[in-house]
């Protein structure tokens, strides 16, 4: 891809204005502000977007959040929500992905202050709480550790845009017929799959060696946004993320035939998220495919092998071959390390 051919196609922006006007460029596929949030949100027209998929601050003390408390996430979405519903066209949705604020031991989930402010947005009604599980993460001690979040899916209005059949996810049992009725004895699943159900535990968290990670200390996984853009944006459709970070949701829109704006107030992510827009067009970007297995370890490795004390801590008879690390174990047996976080945003 040519210099100018790749400006055509995807630009950081400083003006809101002009990151607004750009969408009118035919050849435009994805649109960067850098700056604050709702600078474009006021610079963009009604009805105007078709889809949005964020993830906010979680006021846990990243870089880009010092000083944030639990008042100042309720201020910011006070304004930001009933903004990103206004830009929202009719039957378009709203996707937020957050998870857990915790303070001196004390766990809040972000999600219920999201409902509680945008349950209050006329026209805006929550269709699922997604529960996104992931395996890796800090280990917690005095309470289980967060392999959890949620992303809150609203829509605008009732009669709203919902694809099932690009996420079908493969039946358990295909072979399931009809058991009684005209049909008893016909097979009674969809050909395409089954639908993937509000709990989704195939996508990991976006690690330390995980093919799309960059600088961003908590991006989430490409395959995540993308679920939500295949089953709720419509081909061509345009796709907003206003805490924009290295664009995840950009390259999900870009990759989807989709077109995207975002927001991100860093100029070092903004750099970032430009070249993975880039590489989301040309076919360059790495990313973890929502159909990869989750891996497993070689059981025959020295990380899945139990060190021969791990047997005696737990007064097994013999340490010799002892098979891989077992979950429900008691946690005081094994000498956790200590975390007060834990969110995929606690990387
Ligand atoms: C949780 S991260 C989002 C990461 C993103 N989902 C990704 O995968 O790259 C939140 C981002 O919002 C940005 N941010 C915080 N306040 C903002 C604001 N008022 N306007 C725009 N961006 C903001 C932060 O710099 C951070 O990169």
């Amino acid at each position: 891809m040519s210099k100018t051919n790749q400006h055509d196609l995807v630009k950081v922006y400083r003006q809101a204005t002009s990151a607004v006007q750009s969408l009118n460029n035919p050849a435009r596929r994805g649109t960067l502000f850098q700056g604050d949030c709702t600078k474009l949100l006021d610079a963009m027209p009604s009805n105007s977007v078709d889809l949005v998929v964020t993830s906010p601050p979680y006021c846990i003390g990243k870089e880009y959040e010092k000083g944030w408390d639990l008042d100042r996430f309720k201020q910011l979405h006070q304004t930001i929500l009933p903004a990103a519903t206004r830009v929202l066209k009719d039957g378009g949705s709203l996707c937020w992905e957050v998870g857990y604020h915790v303070k001196d031991g004390v766990t809040t989930p972000l999600d219920f202050l999201i409902f509680e402010i945008a349950s209050k947005i006329p026209g805006l009604k929550l269709r699922n709480r997604i529960v996104w599980s992931y395996e890796h993460g800090l280990h917690g001690v005095r309470r289980f550790s967060g392999r959890h979040e949620t992303i809150l899916w609203f829509t605008k209005g009732d009669n709203y845009y919902f694809d099932l059949d690009p996420v079908r996810v493969r039946q358990k049992y295909p072979g399931k017929t009809h058991y009684k009725g005209p049909k008893a004895g016909q097979p009674s699943g969809n050909p395409l799959g089954k639908n993937p159900s509000d709990v989704w535990a195939h996508i990991p968290n976006v690690k330390a060696k995980h093919v799309e990670k960059t600088s961003h200390p908590c991006q989430f996984p490409i395959a995540l946004a993308e679920q939500l853009v295949l089953s709720l944006s419509p081909e061509e459709g345009l796709v907003l993320d206003p805490f924009s970070g290295v664009a995840s949701t950009g390259a999900a829109a870009l990759r989807n035939t989709r077109k995207f704006i975002g927001a991100e107030l860093s100029s070092d992510y903004c750099t970032i998220a430009e070249e993975r827009l880039v590489g989301a067009l040309d076919g360059t970007l790495k990313v973890r495919e929502l159909e990869t297995p989750i891996a497993q370890p070689d059981p025959r490795s020295k990380v899945a092998t139990a060190p021969s004390h791990f047997a005696a801590a737990r007064a097994e008879p013999s340490p010799e071959g002892a098979p891989a690390f077992h979950q429900g174990i008691p946690a005081t047996s094994l000498n956790d390390v200590s975390a007060q976080v834990t969110s995929s945003q606690a990387q």
